[in-house]
């Protein structure tokens, strides 16, 4: 366990040795003189920012963006508080990540996100960062590029959207789409029904407001000690949130001055309690990744095996969908947040580590639950265990995992006959085929959709029922491939299945008629065909030529790892370090 060696407020450094004293305070440099010329050019004279913090504030924001499109505004809250607290604010726009629009997805561009945080912050003269998103791949984009830098940051989580209504119903963004939509395809639902549900699925900006990918990693991002307490939960559109915006502006220039940086906060006792909050929240299956790429670039060892070590030991307590039955992340607010629901599990976390605001044991003294159906106790929990299970066997070598407790029962041992499908949209062309003979029984395999095939993993991990089975009632059935799950959607989906099919994986050798077993309690996952054939099959296997002939896509295509070991590029997640510009 480590200790917090020094508080954050008691190293304070002069502001000679802050980092944009190089372009702005070094005497007789033609560079300062032209830096400053420059400066005034902007429209600032020297007392405004000589001797000052600089904290860069890095915004997300943009039209596309619905998860986003409040940040324009709640930069201006940041800046607010840099100013209070004596610094100098600049806001540098980055690349937005909108999983709503983002083709194929946004998957492909979190570590071009991650690139553009870490090369920016480098390379610009910054005492610190504040870190604006929330859209899933944001969070983790956004810190790894503040790790990779090692500048002193603070993260601002977009916050989540207000609830969804729909005549007297509460919907949760995602989860509710997915379960309308299959009503819709099974004659329970009007076309004129499903628009005017439409209109009430997402009534203000902010990320989705189940506990999905979002609302994991902002979590994940609060219990590894980077944003203020309790920021994570805050709806986008409550004043609270722009206050809080303001505190962490204010924070940031603290965290400018004493030099507390991203490496003294990313311990492996932080990402050990960011597990145990992901697991214990019944958190999305896509911080498995996100977690172990962030831990990557903070030099952190963390593993598959970690997430199903941890799974064992901490219960899920919050009762919010999809995991949960009932409730959205407004409740989980109100029920006091992300500090009521770690002082329920104190005993697994490490309270002595330092966080953005100092001790992170601090965050959780004398908070209460205020509402135990949202956040459980440890005698009434949503499920016993952690909510993802990782699996092993013959056709995930290297891994795979499943968010059971987002399956039905039943299907957690089960015996079916494969039907597989050679990529997405081979898949939705022939889905609905009677010729398929696919029954409740059958179990559906997707190929072709990993970090390479896909390309960028996409979110196919939730193949749809057939329409005939959804019509008999059915609502679920094993699913298996090596793409993601949104953090919204349910079912007994496998996923991550790695090595994936593109890169000859046992996946890529799965034919229709095979029996496949998957037994969650064993943790095991199993082709039914002898190691002799499926090394005959494998000498019969040709590789499909790479996605990309140009561009972006062919750095991706050359350096993206697999999902067992976080798909972060393989030359940002090496060890080493970059020089800064002026230190040498
Ligand atoms: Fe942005 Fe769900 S679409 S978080
Ligand atoms: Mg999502």
């Amino acid at each position: 366990m480590s200790t917090h060696r020094r508080g954050p407020d008691d190293r304070r450094l002069s502001p000679e040795r802050l980092r944009s004293h190089q372009w702005y305070g070094t005497e007789g440099q033609l560079r300062t003189w032209s830096h400053n010329a420059r400066m005034r050019q902007l429209g600032y004279e020297a007392e405004e920012y000589e001797g000052r913090p600089v904290v860069a504030v890095l915004n997300t924001w943009s039209d596309i963006n619905p998860c986003h499109v409040h940040l324009r505004e709640r930069a201006e809250a940041v800046k607010r508080g840099v100013w209070q607290a004596g610094g100098f604010p600049l806001e540098f726009p980055v690349s937005t990540l909108s999983e709503t629009y983002q083709k194929p997805t946004p998957m492909l561009y979190r570590n071009l996100l991650a690139m553009e945080t870490e090369e920016l912050l480098r390379s610009y003269p910054v005492d610190a960062a504040v870190l604006l998103g929330g859209c899933d791949k944001s969070t983790p984009a956004l810190l790894m590029g503040a790790a990779s830098a090692d500048v002193p940051a603070i993260f601002v989580p977009a916050g989540p959207m207000l609830p969804g209504h729909w005549r007297g119903e509460t919907l949760g963004s995602g989860t509710d789409m997915w379960k309308y939509w299959d009503e819709h395809r099974a004659g329970n639902l009007t076309d004129c029904e499903l628009r005017e549900l439409q209109g009430g699925l997402a009534r203000s900006p902010g990320h989705c407001m189940t506990m999905g990918t979002a609302s994991t990693m902002t979590a994940a991002a609060e219990a590894l000690g980077m944003t203020l307490p309790g920021a994570s939960s805050i709806q986008a559109v409550d004043s609270a949130h722009e206050r809080m915006a303001a505190a962490s502006g204010r924070r940031a220039v603290d965290l400018a001055w004493t030099a507390l940086k991203p490496s003294e906060i990313l311990t492996p006792e932080a990402f050990e309690d960011a597990v145990t909050t992901v697991l214990g929240l019944g958190g999305s299956t896509n911080a498995v990744i996100h977690l172990i790429a962030m831990a990557g670039r903070a030099g952190v060892p963390l593993t598959l095996d970690d997430f199903d070590r941890v799974a064992r030991t901490v219960p899920v307590l919050a009762n919010v969908r999809p995991g949960g039955q009932t409730y959205l992340m407004e409740d989980f607010h109100f029920a006091g947040g992300l500090p009521a629901f770690l002082s329920r599990i104190t005993d697994l976390l490490h309270l002595e580590r330092p966080t953005v605001n100092g001790r992170f044991g601090e965050q959780v003294e004398g908070v209460e639950v205020h509402n135990d159906d949202v956040i459980r106790t440890r005698t009434n929990p949503v499920a016993a265990e952690g909510g993802v299970a990782v699996l092993r066997g013959n056709l995930c070598p290297d891994g795979a995992v499943i968010k059971h407790i987002a399956a039905e029962p039943r299907l957690l041992k089960h015996t079916g006959t494969a039907v597989v499908f050679d990529d997405y949209r081979a898949m939705q062309r022939t889905i609905n085929d009677p010729e398929l003979g696919i029954t409740a029984d059958s179990v559906l395999v997707l190929r072709g959709s990993g970090p390479k095939g896909g390309p960028g993993m996409p979110e196919y991990g939730m193949l749809p029922i057939p329409d005939h089975l959804l019509k008999q009632g059915v609502r679920d059935m094993v699913r298996l491939s090596d793409a993601r799950m949104s953090g919204t959607s349910y079912g007994a989906c496998v996923l991550h299945i790695a090595p994936e099919s593109h890169v000859g994986g046992p996946l890529a050798l799965v034919r229709s008629g095979d029996t496949i077993t998957l037994d969650v309690s064993a943790r095991s996952l199993q082709l039914n065909v002898s190691d002799e054939e499926l090394e005959r099959r494998k000498a019969e296997w040709t590789p499909p030529v790479e996605r990309h002939q140009r561009g972006y896509g062919v750095l991706y295509d050359e350096q993206i790892t697999q999902a067992d070991t976080g798909c972060d590029f393989a030359f940002l997640a090496r060890p080493g370090t970059v020089p800064d510009p002026y230190a040498s």
